[in-house]
Order: C-alpha cells, then structure tokens, then sequence
C-alpha cells in the first residue's frame, strides 16, 4: 500500500515535471513567430490523425496536403486531410489581415490554424510542420503545446538567388530547393538563367541561345580540354516549376542578364554582339567584354525573348540584370557611338540606362516589373524600376531615397558562395567569410533611408552565385543552414531577434532538411583546433596545447584521446588541452539532450602533423589577399581538394614554420585553369620574370617585401610542361642547419599566360638531433 501511493506520487510528479518542461521548452520553430502565448496543457497527434478544411477550399485543402507531405518526410507520422471538421483544421478567417499571414492556436481539443489568405494557410501548416516535428522520436505520435501564434511577416520578399547559369542543375533540384525556401517561409526564388557561361532558358523563337548557349568547353590546366558541359530548362519544364513553386507561395523571378554578362547570347546570335566577332561561350568567370548591342533589331530580339520568359513566368518581376557592363565594346564601336549621339546620350552609363529603359518600359506595358542590379542606377534609373543592391546598401539608401523599390542582397554578407568557415574541409567558394552568425546579425532595413522611404525596401536576398558550386550537395551546403538566418531577418520581427535562441531552434530544422534529404553544413558546429603559441616551441618542449572550440558557440564540446568516435558521455572539454605530441584528439559539441551538433572532427599531434600545413592555414604572401578557395578544375566534382589561393599573384606562405628543427621538406603542388575574366582588373595581375620555359616555383625564407633585403632562396623547382604533365605533382628538397623559424614563402614565377598553380601541402621533415 505504501510502496504503491509513493510509486503514484512518484509518477505523478515526473508527469508534472515533464509538462512543465514543454511548455517552457523553446518551440522548434525557424523563422520566431510575430507573437506567441504559452497556455496550458497540449494536444497529442498521432499516426491518421485527420486535417479537416472547409467543404470546397482549395487552398486550405493545398495547405492540408502540404502540412501532410512535409510531416510524413519530418516526423514520420501520416496524417489525413479529409473535407469538414476535425482536431486539427484549417480555417478562413477575414479577420486574420494579410495574405501571409495566419493565426495558429493550439489546446487540449485541437488545432486551429486561420488566416484570410491563401499563403497565410500555408505558413500556418509550416508553422505547425515544425511544431510537430521538434524530436527524434521518429513516428511516435508529438504532444504540440497549447500556444496561440499571430504571425505575418516583417519583409514581402524573402529571397534566394540560384545561379545555374555557370554550373547548371537539373530541374529536380530547383523543386528540392522551393520545398525547404517554403518550410522556412521564404517566399522569392530568383534564378539567374543567363551569363556568359551559359544560356539556361529555352526560347522557341530563337533555339540557337539554347542549342549553342547552353554548351561550353571547360578550362584546362594544360593537356586536352574536357568535354563539353552545360543544359538549360524547356518552357514546359519551368511551367511545372512555376505551378509547383506558386502552390508552396514562392514566386519566381527569372533573370536574364544584360546588356553585359551576355556572351552566351553573343554566342549564339553574334549579329546582337558589338563588334561582329563571334566569341565561343565563355568559360572564365569574373567580368567578360561581350555586351548586347543597343541597335533597335536587338532591343526586338531581347523584346521577343522577354514575351517568352513572361509567358512562362507570371509573377510580377522580371529580372534583367545590369551588373558589371564594362562598357570598352560600346566605347570602341563607331555605330554604337552614332547611336549615342542620335539619342543625345554623353556617357556610355546613360546608353545603357536608355536601354535598361526600353525595356522597363516595355514590361510596364504589360503590367510587369523592371527589376537590376544597383548598376542600373548609374545613368539614372527608370522610374517603375526597382533595383537589387549588392554593391553594399548604398545602391539600396540612393534608390529607396529617390522612391524605386528595392532588395537588399548585399555582397559579401548574402553572398552565400562566401564560405561560411575557415575550416579545412569547406569545399570551394569566395574567401570571405561569412557565417552563420554574419548571415543572422544582418539588418535589411539600412541606415540612412528616410523613414517615410521605409516601405520602399522589399525585403532581403541571399545569393548562392555558382562559379565554385558544381554539385547539388555543393550549392545546398552554402544554403543551408544560412537559410534559417536569411529567413529569421526577413520574417520575423526586429525585435526578436536572438542568436542563441536561434541556434536552438535550428537544430530541430537542421533534422528537418536533413530527412528532406539536404545537405546541412555543420560549419558554424563543428570543434576546430588552435594550437596556443607556435608549433616550433610544441615541438621544443614536446608538449603541445591545443584549444579546442566551435565557431557559433554552441553546446558542450566532448572530446577522446583514444581514437574512439566521442559520445555525450566522452569528457566535456573545460579548458585547452596540454599534451605531449602522439595522440589525436576527436571532438564534437553535444546538445542539451546528448545529440552531436556536427560530425566529430580529428586534430592530430604527432610531431609530423605539427610539421604540416595545408592550404586552409596558408597566408597570403604580402601583395595581395587569397580572395578563393578553387578546386583542382572547373567542374570539380569533388569537395576536397580545394585550394586557397590568390589569382593576380601565386604566393602563398607557410607561416611560423618551424624551420630551425627541419632538414627537409615536401611541397604538394596542383596546377589550376587560369579562366578569370578580369576585365579592367587584368593589369592588377603581377608578371613574375621566370627564368626557364614555364616558370619556378620559388621557396623562400621569409616573404620578399618590396625594396626590402633579398630574401634567402631555400629551393627552385622548374616547373613542368602544362601540356604534358600531370597536375599534381610534389618537390621535395633539404634544408641547411642554422635557419631562424619564420614564413615559408612559397611563389610561383610561370608565365601569366599560362595555367595557374598553388601548394595543397607543405611538410617538413624534422631534423635528427
Ligand atoms: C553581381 O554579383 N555581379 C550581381
């Protein structure tokens, strides 16, 4: 009798304990709601549990469906949309104001999800997709606490730029990225379908765009070139994207890009080019000559291109590009200067402002919208244009100011080709450094913008530009997580904002896009490890200190010494590590509830490891900065090897090498495609004079700085033939006794005609005492 009523009291207090962790617990939910009240209580759904909408609605029967799709992939669980009434239903509301906006209330009898809108259904069935998917208990049936929601979004355009113009991606993929834009109520697909690489968009009018502009041969780094590589997507083809992206409320805004960024086109139909010249389409990334010609024929040709693309894409914006038209073809061609006088046009910005006009005005006629890069602002802009600020948010404060619309997608922040780590193992992209908190502390709304110009700012825009992303794995662990941030600052309100919070709410999203099969980078996650002081003075004293830690800050960080994969019960890392070189350490942070926020990660000790560098840990050598990571080729499939590196001076430098204990070295060396378009940039390129046929690398002590002392010459290694040799290859070479430990500096002199090279890894070898 007494054991039974203590067991009861025991019982009950663990059921009390346990509801009374729910509802304190954060809500799984990314981006935060505009408002949330906690209630008692909870409503548990099950394995059938029935969606009920109202008799005839098609949309909140879409929203059902959806909210059913996206639970079965996140959940495990089948739930069942039926017609009328049930535990959980969607209705309309008049009252809930907004088309994206909806109210979600939850009780001990049921669910409720309301709004006006058709949208607003379906953010309220996004909202409850994550409410009942917060765990791992895979297709246990989830108690969603009692909570009342209102939410409408702070921003109307949420965006992400695809850019499968330079690596194409087949259109299955485009579908994977609209369902996981829409489950984080990102509602703004922009996708990039031309540039000089690549010509994405069937127009039946005018085939050769696609059967000549979609193909180009990549680079080589010497030897025979590849084979071609390329596509594009039919009109029936993005049709079905379209439909398939307005049912998810994700609206897309196709690009094509003029009047520079066009040498596909020019490719294709040189009689729209400048100069006559027909040019193959480009395989150099950056900034290439090739302009549309202004002519009255080519503003009908891009016209009767633009009646396709409105054809199949309905939405609102049209995109058309504007950014980095230098402008040296126009300049030099006497009837685009003709052309110019005509108009009475002085400078070769306001030719293109003229054109970017044509067309504005032309889409205006038929009810659509002009929308460029800050670039169009130059010669003056249109008035019905709105323009896409990249430039930082100048172009976004000048034009909000004079009264166009605007989106704020500035570089090198919503770049999301920029890496998001300095980790060792990110796979290639643009060197500067953005992360996930970078992406989260980013404010759309710029400073400077007169507050009655407030609501011409749209919303925000991230870009995955696609020079460096070659796979889909690649272009969605640049997305995602990043996304989450994107679509926090976008949605929710300003005041909510909250990283910690945030971290924690994105995990459980984190298990979502995994189940809907995404790649998640676990960058911001995952333990790096820095050695405190200098390896050389490890290696003296033969103990090394190591600290451990992650770039968000999150979790507890468990770590081993014996090799073994580290779980939540492996030693909890307090303070940095001091031991004696051999063992290699395994790391990784745990959550709250024991799950590993990222795959473990290994630093090894061993004396030999802390004689070696790889490019990640490389430096720039004085002149110039390692602006990429790239990989071996163009179109790279592989994430590693990847290569930092700096293409208007190969020079890289092992820094603080511990030289006065090394008799030798191995120097592993990768020869890269030289394809940059560089346009006025090319003179920014620095000649180095090399003295045999295809140039040296050069191994110094210490980095040359101009007019300084000569640097000691450590080693010269004539380089190969391009054409005949492989493109990784290693030197190895002796060190003289008596060096100081200092940067190695490690230069390249072949000729800037030729491919390019950079060190994947630098070893040395340590001397025998
Ligand atoms: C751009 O990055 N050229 C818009």
């Amino acid at each position: 009798m007494i054991r039974n009523a203590s067991l009861l009291l025991a019982t009950t207090l663990l059921v009390s304990a346990a509801t009374a962790g729910a509802q304190t617990a954060p809500l799984p939910l990314v981006p935060m709601p505009q408002s949330v009240t906690r209630g008692a209580g909870s409503f548990t759904v099950s394995d059938g549990a029935h969606v009920g909408t109202p008799a005839g609605d098609a949309g909140a029967a879409a929203a059902a469906r959806l909210l059913a799709a996206h639970v079965k992939t996140e959940r495990g669980l089948t739930l069942a949309p039926v017609q009328g009434d049930a535990p959980i239903r969607f209705v309309r509301d008049a009252g809930v104001t907004g088309e994206e906006a909806y109210r979600l209330d939850v009780d001990g009898r049921g669910i409720r999800i309301a709004a006006s809108g058709d949208r607003g259904l379906l953010y309220g069935a996004m909202t409850l997709a994550q409410l009942i998917s917060p765990d791992r208990a895979f297709g246990k049936p989830t108690a969603v606490p009692a909570l009342a929601i209102a939410d409408a979004p702070r921003f109307a355009w949420r965006g992400l730029m695809i850019d499968p113009a330079r690596h194409f991606q087949p259109i299955e993929f485009l579908y994977g990225i609209v369902d996981q834009m829409a489950a984080v109520k990102l509602n703004t697909l922009h996708l990039h379908l031309t540039d000089d690489q690549g010509w994405r968009f069937e127009v039946k009018r005018y085939p050769k765009l696609t059967e000549i502009g979609a193909w180009r041969t990549p680079p080589s780094s010497g030897g025979a070139p590849g084979p071609r590589v390329g596509g594009f997507y039919t009109q029936a083809q993005l049709r079905g994207l379209v439909a398939y992206a307005a049912a998810r409320g994700v609206a897309i805004v196709p690009e094509i890009d003029l009047p520079g960024h066009a040498q596909a086109l020019v490719a294709a139909y040189p009689e729209h080019g400048v100069l006559g010249d027909r040019p193959a389409v480009s395989h150099d990334w950056g900034v290439n000559p090739y302009l549309l010609n202004p002519q009255a024929k080519s503003v009908r040709f891009i016209e009767d291109i633009l009646d396709e693309l409105m054809a199949v894409f309905p939405g609102t914006y049209i995109h058309l590009g504007g950014d980095e038209a230098v402008k040296d073809q126009w300049e030099r061609s006497p009837q685009v200067q003709a052309q110019m006088r005509g108009l009475g046009l002085k400078t070769e910005m306001q030719m293109q402002s003229w054109l970017i006009d044509q067309f504005g005005a032309y889409l205006a006629a038929k009810g659509r919208r002009l929308i460029g890069w800050d670039e169009i602002l130059e010669g003056g802009l249109p008035a019905s244009a709105s323009v896409m600020s990249w430039r930082g948010e100048k172009g976004a404060v000048d034009a909000a100011n004079q009264g166009h619309d605007v989106v704020l997608s500035p570089a090198p922040t919503l770049y999301f080709d920029s890496l998001q780590s300095d980790r060792g193992d990110e796979p290639p992209g643009r060197l500067s450094i953005q992360t996930l908190a970078d992406v989260y502390k980013y404010e759309p709304m710029p400073a400077g913008i007169a507050p009655d110009k407030a609501r011409h700012v749209l919303g925000a825009q991230a870009n995955s530009w696609s020079e460096y992303l070659v796979t889909p794995y690649q272009v969605q662990h640049v997305i995602f997580p990043r996304a989450a941030a994107l679509a926090e600052i976008s949605w929710s309100p300003k005041a909510a904002r909250d990283f910690t919070g945030f971290l924690d709410r994105l995990q459980p999203q984190i298990a979502r896009w995994r189940r809907s099969g995404m790649e998640v980078a676990d960058s911001a996650f995952a333990v790096g490890y820095t050695i405190q002081g200098s390896a050389a003075d490890a290696l003296r004293a033969n103990r090394v200190t190591v600290a451990l830690a992650t770039q968000a800050g999150a979790g507890t960080i468990r770590y081993t010494l014996d090799g073994s994969v580290p779980t939540a019960r492996a030693h909890a890392y307090a303070a940095p590590l001091s031991l004696t070189p051999g063992a290699t350490i395994r790391a990784a942070a745990f959550g709250p509830d024991g799950a590993a926020l990222a795959t473990a990660r290994d630093f090894a000790t061993s004396r030999a490891a802390l004689m070696t560098r790889d490019a990640s840990q490389f430096t720039a050598c004085p002149r110039g900065a390692l602006g990429l990571r790239v990989p071996l080729s163009s179109e790279a499939t592989a994430n590693a090897p990847a290569f930092n590196a700096n293409i208007f001076d190969t020079c890289t430098a092992y820094p603080a090498a511990p030289l006065s204990l090394s008799d030798g070295f191995t120097v592993e060396v990768a020869r890269l495609p030289r394809h940059y378009g560089l346009a006025h940039d090319i003179t920014k390129v620095r000649q180095h004079y090399n003295v045999t046929p295809y140039g040296e690398l050069v191994l110094t002590a210490g980095c040359p700085v101009t007019d300084g002392p000569k640097r000691p010459v450590l080693a010269t290694f004539p380089l190969p033939d391009p054409a005949s040799a492989p493109n990784r290859f290693r030197f190895t070479g002796t060190l003289p006794a008596g060096l100081a430990d200092g940067d190695i500096c490690m230069q390249f002199t072949s000729p800037t005609s030729d491919p390019f090279y950079a060190v994947e890894r630098m070893q040395l070898t340590e001397r025998r005492k």
